[in-house]
């Protein structure tokens, strides 16, 4: 029996027996640990495959647990020679979870629970130790978050909560918490420039964390901001549903996320309201850190759960995934929603902020920083992706917002989107 089926009868009986059996310890969260699946050594020579580092400690202690109860985890490859003192922090993405229903079966795969994950990571894209794919930024320390919280690294309930039987876990913030500490026992405070990036949901945490982690690595360090991804509109559907809304505040209420989303936001919007600094377009323009957008605009995700409301849609099948299967109107509604996606996101960042954007007219999700070939061959204007990202990261050359505007090509799309290698 693997251990998180022993870990899920723990659960289960701590929910039967809370006060009895696993309150007296203090921490809420008593797990059985497998020594089987410990700590992971790091060597700075080692193969260019990052270690899964397991917190297994922090677990215990704060809390910091998967959806599953199972330990937080992160995989990490140091940095090396001009990169010792930079870091990238990346948030991988996957969804949410919007309901308890919906969270108990998340805690049985990869995205809820630690068990399983593989424990060594190849390293793509912006994180890459290859100098032919990842010229910059392939000697920096390189963290890379895996997903298992179900909403942006941003939940705090102190208490499991259950459903069926089964018990979960709404505990991003104290894995945030746990990975950012064990980070600094690596070196982080001694960082010069920390560069926190993530995908979809992961770029959704990019945002929602930014200040938070500047302000744990601190003034010594210049802390940018790259979210890839997670600029998630929070426009009505065709149809003029707003079924994104519903599910957004009701990830919000359930993971009680809004003492861990951006500060700024939330004092700064009315009670009523606050729930919208889950959405990036509100809390991106509270960000202090420079920032750079990165999001394609014909975004595949948003196009299907947003512009389509989750719906099948069948008349709409042609047109999911290209401008060339749809209508004139489809055509149109895909078009103008592109456009009020880039202006949005121009409209959160300023230039005398240190802010760029990336905004690309490909039908396209996640991801696009790490991954080898879309890092290398997404271009704007003859500016490759990573040369963009790492110029504006390194304060490199003048102008930082590579902006394609969905009627620049005969075909509405970026030639570069349809390079495949
Ligand atoms: C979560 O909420 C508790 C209680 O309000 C608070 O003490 C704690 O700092 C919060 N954050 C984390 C990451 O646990």
């Amino acid at each position: 029996m693997g251990w998180w089926l022993r870990g899920g009868a723990l659960l289960a009986l701590c929910a039967t027996v809370a006060v009895l059996l696993c309150a007296p310890s203090g921490p809420h969260f008593r797990l059985v640990i497998d020594a089987s699946f410990g700590q992971a050594a790091i060597q700075a020579d080692g193969p260019a495959l990052a270690p899964l580092i397991v917190l297994t400690e922090a677990a215990q202690q704060s809390g910091a647990v998967c959806l599953d109860g199972s330990p937080a985890a992160y995989y990490f490859q140091p940095g090396t020679g001009a990169g010792a003192h930079n870091w990238i922090i990346h948030f991988e993405g996957g969804g949410w979870c919007t309901s308890l229903e919906d969270c108990v079966l998340r805690a049985g795969d990869s995205l809820g629970s630690s068990h399983g994950w593989p424990r060594t990571r190849h390293l793509t894209g912006h994180l890459s130790r290859d100098p032919a794919v990842n010229p910059d930024l392939h000697t920096w320390n390189a963290a890379y978050l895996p997903y298992c919280d179900g909403a942006s690294f941003a939940g705090n309930v102190s208490q499991p909560q259950s459903s069926g039987g089964q018990s979960v876990f709404f505990r991003g913030a104290a894995i945030l918490d746990a990975v950012l500490a064990d980070l600094m026992h690596r070196g982080l405070h001694t960082a010069q420039r920390v560069l926190v990036t993530g995908c979809s949901a992961g770029g959704l945490a990019a945002y929602l964390h930014c200040d938070y982690v500047a302000a744990r690595v601190g003034g010594g360090a210049v802390t940018k901001c790259m979210p890839d991804a997670g600029f998630f509109m929070d426009a009505p559907d065709v149809w003029g549903q707003r079924r994104m809304e519903g599910l957004f505040r009701a990830a919000v209420e359930m993971h009680n996320v809004l003492g861990n989303v951006n500060e700024a936001c939330v004092a700064a919007l009315p009670a009523r309201d606050a729930w919208k600094c889950f959405y990036a377009p509100y809390s991106a323009s509270f960000v202090q850190a420079p920032l750079f957008i990165v999001n394609p605009l014909f975004d595949t995700w948003q196009i299907a759960n947003l512009v389509l409301g989750g719906r099948a849609a069948p008349e709409w099948d042609g047109c999911r995934y290209s401008l060339a299967g749809c209508t004139r109107e489809q055509g149109a509604v895909l078009r103008a929603f592109a456009d009020q996606l880039a202006a949005r996101a121009l409209s959160t960042l300023a230039a005398a902020s240190g802010d760029g954007a990336f905004l690309f007219s490909c039908f396209l999700h996640c991801p696009n920083l790490d991954n080898d070939d879309w890092w290398q061959q997404l271009t704007i204007g003859g500016t490759a992706l990573r040369e963009a990202a790492a110029d504006w990261v390194l304060d490199r050359g003048g102008d930082h917002f590579h902006v394609d505007k969905t009627s620049d090509y005969e075909r509405g799309t970026n030639p570069s989107c349809g390079i495949s290698v």
